[in-house]
């Protein structure tokens, strides 16, 4: 299939430049494990040209003002890189050369107001920006469509990752979309079958391997420099460039009038570090006046950041052996930790964990509004709620939550739910009572009318307030 070529006129020449979280060292080209070629740490892209002189030299002389009227003018646009919620934002991106731009139409995800969310969490506003809502259904579309297009502008013939299944299903669509081939290495039977079916449909090698996620991308990285293989996992530093415009477009859809608190879930923690470089990126060039607090929450049995930061002041990251039914951040090293814990430090957010119970209890209301999402984007109101009991959310302030993943992501998760046995045999099981009233378990019954009136009658009684 030909690659979706866009002749983008005005895609200036290359200005970034990779730089390395430790120890500093710049560099024009990355190895392909994504690692400084000095100390081995993660390099991130940066501008150099902002830090000379502010944004004007980088974008012939615009203001942070006309930059935001260019990026709703395109709005307007039929230009497939403008009806992109990515590439809308490129004078933020890494430039890339005509014609290698990767795109299926990704962002322009909407921002709900959720009422009996913020009713239930003890707070007067409450949104949710839902990235379950790109085209394969999670926020890694957004980083994907900026690592997939340098990836076709490099001619890499094959591209990889390792996924708990969301990052699999994305880039598989990404590789089909550019004419590239695709391998993904998935730990076995810990990802829905919703993940896996697309990555299979998209045309992928999908190896699931005997292993956790953990394995899975220690695996990848020996590969990566045995083959000529490229990484898209969020080690690559084009993903989290992508993923940036989440926290762009958020700014643009509230008018620029920023939220107090954005929340969001944490597996391998490139999202949060994502949001996080936006927000400082966009204060720098003056889109923003002040910094949100970006919080990050883990689930209880997957809390390497909670731990890192409790136990060891952030200063060395202490992995743990992930459990938890939101398999999409079952993750016991993350390796982008050090930016995570950038972010917070930066940003005064506060970093939670949550349990199994509280995460189904979080999924359930967030789907009673009408909206829903995956297990692992539910951590974030039931993190909310906590942070409120702590008096970390004040009375009065404003809260937007990331939601990750669609709902339709994860079904054996919340038909398992409803049936009331999402955690039968595990200690948690005599919890699911306390929960009864949010259950919604299909009813089986005769083909009669009778049948179904009496049914609707009785759900009459005890229909849930609104
Ligand atoms: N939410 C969802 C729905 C995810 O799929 C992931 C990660 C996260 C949250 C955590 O984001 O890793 O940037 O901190 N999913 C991975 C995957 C790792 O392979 O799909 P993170």
């Amino acid at each position: 299939m030909p690659p979706s070529a866009i002749p983008e006129p005005g895609v200036r020449p290359s200005d970034f430049r990779f730089h390395c979280i430790d120890c500093s060292h710049w560099s024009d080209s990355a190895s392909p494990d994504y690692r400084c070629p000095r100390c081995g740490d993660l390099l991130e892209i940066s501008y150099p040209e902002w830090n000379e002189s502010g944004m004007s030299s980088r974008a012939s002389g615009v203001s942070a003002n006309d930059l935001k009227s260019t990026w709703k003018q395109r709005r307007l646009s039929s230009a497939p890189a403008d009806l992109s919620g990515v590439w809308r934002f490129r004078e933020l991106l890494p430039a890339l050369n005509d014609g290698h731009v990767v795109t299926l139409r990704e962002g322009n995800t909407p921002l709900y107001e959720m009422p009996q969310c913020a009713r239930i969490a003890g707070v007067p506003h409450l949104s949710a920006k839902h990235q379950g809502m790109n085209p394969t259904g999670s926020f890694k579309d957004a980083g994907m469509t900026v690592a997939a297009s340098f990836a076709h502008h490099a001619g890499y013939r094959w591209i990889a990752c390792a996924s708990t299944g969301n990052t699999s299903a994305s880039m598989a669509a990404y590789a089909a979309r550019g004419g590239m081939r695709s391998l993904v290495l998935v730990p076995e039977g810990k990802i829905s079958w919703s993940k896996l079916s697309q990555a299979l449909d998209y045309g992928a090698v999908t190896c699931q391997l005997r292993t956790d996620f953990d394995g899975c991308l220690r695996l990848l990285q020996e590969l990566v420099l045995r083959a000529p293989v490229h990484q898209l996992n969020s080690i690559n530093p084009f993903r989290i460039e992508g993923q940036k415009t989440l926290a762009i477009e958020l700014m643009e859809q509230m008018d620029w009038q920023l939220p107090d608190h954005i929340i969001v879930p944490g597996g391998n923690l490139g999202n949060s570090s994502a949001i996080g470089k936006a927000l400082l990126e966009m204060r720098d060039l003056g889109l923003i006046s002040r910094l949100p607090k970006l919080s990050v929450i883990q689930a209880e049995g997957a809390n390497a950041l909670v731990r890192t930061l409790r136990e060891a002041g952030g200063k060395r990251l202490i992995g743990v052996n992930a459990e938890t039914r939101a398999t999409a951040i079952r993750i016991g090293n993350p390796a982008s930790w050090k930016k995570a814990v950038r972010v917070l430090e930066a940003t005064g957010g506060a970093c939670e964990q949550v349990s199994e119970v509280e995460m189904a209890q979080a999924k359930a209301e967030i789907g009673a509004e009408g909206i829903g999402c995956e297990p692992a984007s539910a951590v974030t109101l039931a993190g909310l709620k906590k942070l409120v009991k702590q008096g970390f959310v004040k009375a009065g302030e404003s809260v937007v939550l990331i939601l990750t993943g669609n709902l339709l992501k994860d079904p054996d998760f919340t038909i398992e739910f409803h049936r009331g046995d999402l955690f039968a045999g595990t200690p948690h099981e005599s919890t699911m009572t306390a929960l009864s009233t949010l259950r919604r378990p299909p009813i089986v019954l005769d083909a009669t009318l009778d049948e179904v009136l009496r049914t609707l009658e009785q759900a009459d009684k005890t229909a849930p307030s609104g």
